[in-house]
């Protein structure tokens, strides 16, 4: 079987090298990949949202599964262009990435089928937007309604960073057309877990439980990021608390999918806070969470290549999952300035360091090969993935590995899984 990968990041890393691990699986390919996926992929130079050539290289290439990574394709309609042309391709069509492209059409879909989430109101003017704020007060949070590449969440600790978010968004219009509308949205307190699933919207298929660091700096401090290092098991997302999260998220949802008649295959990502031992929606994402997906699939046993096709097949119900007992935990090595603007081009040494590392595996982000040479290419480089027998194990060798991978202006988080660490 042949399988395209679309996306070139850490998580189309981990989705290449779990997909290429499947005995079915002949050739993969990566549109347009990165310098670490081409040492087990062909990279093919097609971008992640041109669904034309895409769908062009799949005909001639006889492809059998193509794997959706990031959710600009998935918004766009990658998967309606491809079944329209009797395609197997794993992800939502356009009608369930809403859940994701609009934040508004995600909390009206919440309220509607009664999932527990923060009061929120919807706004298209800013002079309205304002006066809501100030009658609230802070702390609150601003967030702009379409996609924004994580930057478009505010949590503001006072109403002045509040209004200076909303102008930002809908008067500067930092994000275009992705801030025509605007959430106001309670502050919530607690700790962030992510949980997902895979569903061909019959059956449900539970993910092992994460958490990602969105912060960063050490002590959750900083401006957010697309997430610096990530996690799992999460020992948070205790046996009672994912009963709880079917039941009064996942469940609801898959009803709401249902009657809104949106036939749903692939992943759903909730983002949960968790407060008072309570499960509220944050967000949710389409596709695996990036960084969540490296140590996650690190864990997964059997064959991936089967339980992405029967998902997409709407066979999900005769495929069975099961987890290693080993933890895994990911550290993100990101270019200096990051999440502000960086520069690209230097140097990456010490990747060979781990070719006979049964423990560790290097996933490239942004990442390109320039002369021979592996280069930065993005703001989050590499994300350095150990397994160990437990949480204090796997993040000790992701550490003893990061110690041997240099470039310039390299940062990192240095305290990635000490909140699982504290609770064992
Ligand atoms: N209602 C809320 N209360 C507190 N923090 C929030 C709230 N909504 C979002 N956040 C914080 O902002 C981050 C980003 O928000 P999210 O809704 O996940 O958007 P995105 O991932 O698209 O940027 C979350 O991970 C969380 O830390
Ligand atoms: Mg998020």
């Amino acid at each position: 079987m042949k399988v395209l990968v679309i996306g070139g990041g850490g998580r189309e890393h981990a989705l290449v090298w779990k997909l290429a691990q499947s005995p079915g699986v002949k050739k993969v390919y990566c549109a347009p990949g990165n310098a670490g996926i081409s040492g087990i992929a062909e990279c093919i130079d097609i971008k992640a949202d041109n669904i034309e050539a895409l769908l062009d290289f799949v005909k001639y290439n006889w492809i059998d599964l193509t794997v959706v990574g990031p959710e600009i394709p998935l918004t766009a309609g990658v998967v309606d262009a491809f079944v329209k042309e009797g395609r197997r391709i794993f992800g939502p069509d356009k009608s369930g990435a809403r859940l994701e492209g609009s934040k508004i059409f995600a909390k009206d879909f919440m309220l509607k089928y009664g999932i527990p989430t923060a009061e929120y109101k919807t706004f298209t003017s800013y002079r309205q937007a304002e006066e809501y704020v100030r009658l609230k007060g802070a702390p609150i949070v601003i967030k702009a309604d379409g996609l924004a590449a994580g930057k478009g969440v505010i949590v503001a600790g006072t109403v002045d960073e509040a209004r200076d978010a909303l102008k930002m968004i809908m008067k500067d219009r930092a994000f275009g057309d992705a801030g025509n509308k605007v959430l106001v949205e309670q502050r919530l307190k607690g700790e962030e877990a992510s949980f997902m699933i895979l569903t061909d919207g019959k059956t449900v298929v539970p993910l092992a439980a994460s958490q990602d660091h969105k912060r960063v700096f050490d002590g959750d401090s900083g401006p957010n990021t697309g997430g610096m290092g990530a996690y799992s098991p999460a020992p948070v997302v205790t046996e009672s608390l994912r009963t709880e999260i079917m039941n009064t998220v996942i469940t609801p949802v898959m009803k709401g999918l249902r009657r809104e008649r949106i036939n749903y295959r692939g992943v759903i990502y909730t983002g949960i806070m968790i407060c008072d031992g309570k499960p509220y929606v944050l967000e949710f994402n389409v596709r695996f969470g990036d960084p969540e997906a490296q140590p996650v699939l690190s864990r997964l046993e059997g064959d991936f290549f089967e339980l992405l096709k029967a998902t997409a097949e709407g066979r999900l119900k005769d495929v069975t999952v099961s987890w290693k007992d080993d933890a895994s935990v990911c550290v993100v090595l990101a270019s200096k300035g990051y999440p502000g603007s960086y520069e690209k081009g230097k140097i990456i040494t010490g990747l060979d360091s781990f070719k006979d590392d049964k423990n560790v595996v290097v996933f490239h982000a942004g990442t390109n090969l320039n002369n021979g040479e592996t280069v930065t290419s993005g703001g989050r480089v590499l994300g350095v993935t150990a397994t160990g027998k437990d949480i204090r194990t796997a993040k000790d060798n992701a550490y003893r590995a990061v110690e041997k991978i240099r470039f310039e202006g390299m940062h990192y988080r240095k305290d990635i899984a000490d909140k699982a660490i504290k609770k064992q």
